[in-house]
């Protein structure tokens, strides 16, 4: 059984992710009006219903002087792949997103490294056309 403040810590995170389509440049907090009941979006602690599926879906982030690299080791066929990946920072402000294909090789996605992001916490998204959303967050 998940404890509340597992609960609220996991939907405040999926919230982060989804405002960048939903709620442009808005701060999401726990009691705001977009919570998420369990089994909506996953991360490495909370595989929900996909228990044993983060070590293909959770997103990999390389940083380097100047981009971010999102790599999700997930295979890529045209009845399962990776569809999408998304950066957002912490208060929901879009960084970045690239939509693949079934065709793609890799899902492999690269970001300029955004200015005066030093020290600033980011979350990065990616959907499994399968195992749907999976967050995972980063620090530069
Ligand atoms: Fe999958």
């Amino acid at each position: 059984m998940t404890s509340r403040r597992a609960f609220m810590t996991m939907s405040v995170a999926a919230a982060a992710a989804v405002t960048g389509t939903l709620l442009t440049g808005r701060t999401v907090s726990a009691d705001d009006e977009l919570e998420f009941p369990y089994n909506v979006a996953f991360t490495q602690k909370h595989q929900g219903h996909w228990e044993g599926k983060a070590g293909t879906h959770v997103p990999k982030v390389e940083i380097t002087d100047t981009e971010i690299i999102v790599t999700t080791p997930h295979p890529m066929s045209e009845k399962h792949y990776i569809v999408r990946h998304t950066i957002v920072d912490s208060k929901g402000t879009p960084i970045g997103e690239h939509t693949f294909a079934p065709t793609d090789k890799t899902a492999v996605s690269k970001y300029p490294l955004p200015a005066n992001s030093s020290g600033k916490k980011f979350y990065v998204t990616s959907f499994c056309n399968l195992h749907d959303l999976w967050i995972g967050k980063f620090k530069i």
